[in-house]
């Protein structure tokens, strides 16, 4: 556990916090969240919205933060002095509390229309938020798939609680506590450090073999574990460069992504992307490529189907294992597999020559690929360990911390 000293813990000393205040009674207890938050090393820049103004005064949060406080998209001096895209730039980390659910809204729909949702959506930060709202508006279904919509694309969320609220009502969506704000920047600021300094390489997503110029052999892997698992390593403060076949997953932010299609430059931008401290190959690689890619589109003109002649792609895994200078001290790959987990990961692993392989069952109803969870084993040279069914996000955690033990000791 880290220990909060009043000078600020050597974790949290020197975070920088980009914190929106939007409009909610709980807005006057970011007053004390600052308070407390630069008694442990935290420096706080904020934005105010409009309708965080009618809680607490500009003046009250700059007097608290020692620092101006934010709240117009089009002001000259604003601008000036730190333009919006500054604001979340020069943050290690973004807190959004109270969150309300208009706010929430404008991220989850990618709106613009005020300084507060425009820093957000420029935002290349680990996003916290605290949502507060009335009961009947936090469990309305809009509010749930826009929260769905944000959890999904990484944004990490404290409370709301059950209890009584301002309006009269009880039920769920109160805002956090400071406390257990602070708890979550805690995590989320302290795993900061963890892995600075190392860089780590991702793969992610299918790759595209093309036929001709409009077809192409492709898989169905989404790209949802491998950009969770950037993200997280990311998260830990690893340099990361996520190398990515075709998706519809959004970047992971602070992430240097490299779009490819095949198989090959997947392999090239890999290569290019070294040297690595870890590399984990989530991508669901084709084995097989064209071995011709008609310069024109193939015609059927009437005739036989055209036999498809295929050879094999190049191992990106392997090659990234081979021993040498180049290697990466941690080479993790996956094994997907539709029957024999184990035994097969295993022959997999020491075919491949990595050091571990994350083996999951895939096809038939798992739901695994384009699914949100994932069931996983590990499979090491000292052993299996059998994860619990948890999301993808939750996986990559896992696995990032995993990592990151194995490079920090
Ligand atoms: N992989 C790779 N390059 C390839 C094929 C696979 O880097 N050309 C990597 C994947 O990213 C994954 C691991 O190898 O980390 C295993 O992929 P998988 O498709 O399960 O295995 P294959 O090597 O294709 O073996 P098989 O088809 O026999 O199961």
């Amino acid at each position: 556990m880290t220990e909060h000293r009043l000078d600020g813990s050597p974790r949290s000393r020197g975070t920088k916090i980009l914190l929106v205040i939007s409009g909610g009674i709980a807005a006057y207890k970011v007053l004390e969240l600052i308070r407390r938050g630069r008694e442990r090393g935290y420096s706080f820049r904020t934005i105010l919205t409009r309708g965080g103004e009618q809680f607490v005064t500009p003046l009250s949060v700059s007097s608290l933060t020692e620092e101006k406080v934010y709240s117009e998209l089009w002001s000259l001096t604003d601008e000036a002095e730190m333009g919006h895209i500054r604001l979340s730039r020069e943050a290690d980390l973004i807190v959004v509390a109270p969150a309300s659910a208009d706010l929430l809204a404008k991220m989850a729909h990618g709106l613009a229309d005020d300084l507060a949702s425009t820093a957000l959506l420029a935002a290349d930060k680990p996003i916290l938020i605290a949502p507060a709202m009335n009961h009947r508006m936090w469990s309305n279904a809009a509010t749930q798939a826009n929260l769905a919509l944000l959890t999904a694309r990484g944004v990490h969320r404290v409370g709301p609680t059950e209890g009584a609220m301002a309006c009269n009502e009880f039920g769920v969506g109160r805002m956090a506590e400071p406390e257990a704000i602070l708890a979550a920047i805690e995590q989320l600021s302290g795993a900061s450090h963890v892995l600075a300094g190392k860089r780590a390489l991702v793969t992610s997503g299918p790759t595209y073999e093309k036929l001709d110029p409009v077809r192409f052999l492709g898989n169905r892997s989404s790209g949802k574990q491998g950009h969770a698992i950037a993200r997280a390593l990311s998260l830990l403060g690893a340099d990361t460069v996520l190398v990515t076949g075709p998706t519809h997953e959004p970047d992971p932010p602070g992430v240097e992504i490299v779009r490819v299609e095949s198989a090959a430059e997947m392999l090239a931008a890999c290569q290019e992307a070294l040297p690595a401290d870890v590399a984990v190959c989530a991508a669901a690689v084709a084995d097989w490529t064209p071995a011709q890619v008609a310069t024109e589109k193939r015609k059927k003109n009437g005739g036989a189907p055209p036999p498809i002649q295929l050879v094999e792609t190049a191992d990106i895994l392997a090659t990234l294992s081979k021993p040498g200078n180049a290697r990466p001290r941690l080479v993790v790959g996956f094994a997907a597999e539709t029957e024999n987990l184990i035994a097969n990961a295993t022959a997999k692993l020491a075919r491949k020559g990595c050091d571990w392989i994350v083996a999951n069952l895939v096809g038939g109803d798992t739901g695994t690929f384009g699914g949100t969870e994932n069931e996983v084993a590990l499979v090491t040279a000292t052993g299996v360990e059998t994860w619990p069914r948890a999301t993808k996000e939750t996986i990559a955690t896992q696995l990032a911390n995993r990592i990151a033990d194995t490079l920090t000791n």
